[in-house]
């Protein structure tokens, strides 16, 4: 079959999931971070068409892409979108101090774009990463927040991005 989103690249990728995890559905959710990392969205014809690599119904694709907020496209105008889990698991991680610490470090406050438009600060849902709560994620890049021990910590990673 010729995919027209899903490229060889992306396939390769999407196997090294398959490969990694026992049971296929588990490679889902890093093959749709890979599609929105590519595209900067996820184009219901890449649902379609991971659906028919992955042989799973593409009902579970949607119903993933429309359960979790990091799937949804990003309409800020910032240069770097933040996504700060505040569910349950997160919440008595204390993900409170970690938003704290970013609003901080960024200028920008929940729900709000840096003046320099490099940083906007967004309060989701579960992003699927409880194991590692509070999680958060600098664009498409899942960060552990149970490791950030000071704002040094925070600054290092913030680096990266501007
Ligand atoms: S509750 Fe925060 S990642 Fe699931």
């Amino acid at each position: 079959m010729e995919y027209k989103y899903l490229t060889e690249k992306l396939r390769n990728k999407i196997d090294y999931y398959v490969n990694k995890y026992p049971v296929k559905e588990q490679a889902i959710i890093p093959s749709l971070h890979e599609i929105l990392y590519e595209y900067r969205d996820i184009p219901h014809e890449a649902m379609e068409e991971l659906s028919i690599y992955l042989k799973v119904p593409l009902n579970d694709i949607e119903g993933i892409v429309s359960f979790y907020d990091m799937f949804r496209h990003p309409k800020h105008g910032a240069k770097n979108h933040i996504r700060v889990c505040r569910n349950l698991p997160c919440h008595l991680g204390n993900y409170k101090n970690l938003l704290k610490m970013l609003e901080k470090l960024t200028g920008a406050k929940a729900g709000e774009t840096s003046i320099d438009k490099n940083w906007y600060i967004e309060l989701v849902e579960c992003i699927g990463s409880c194991a590692i709560a509070p999680a958060f994620l600098i664009n498409d890049d899942l960060y552990d927040g149970s490791k950030i021990k000071s704002e040094e910590d925070l600054k290092d990673i913030l680096s990266k991005y501007v």
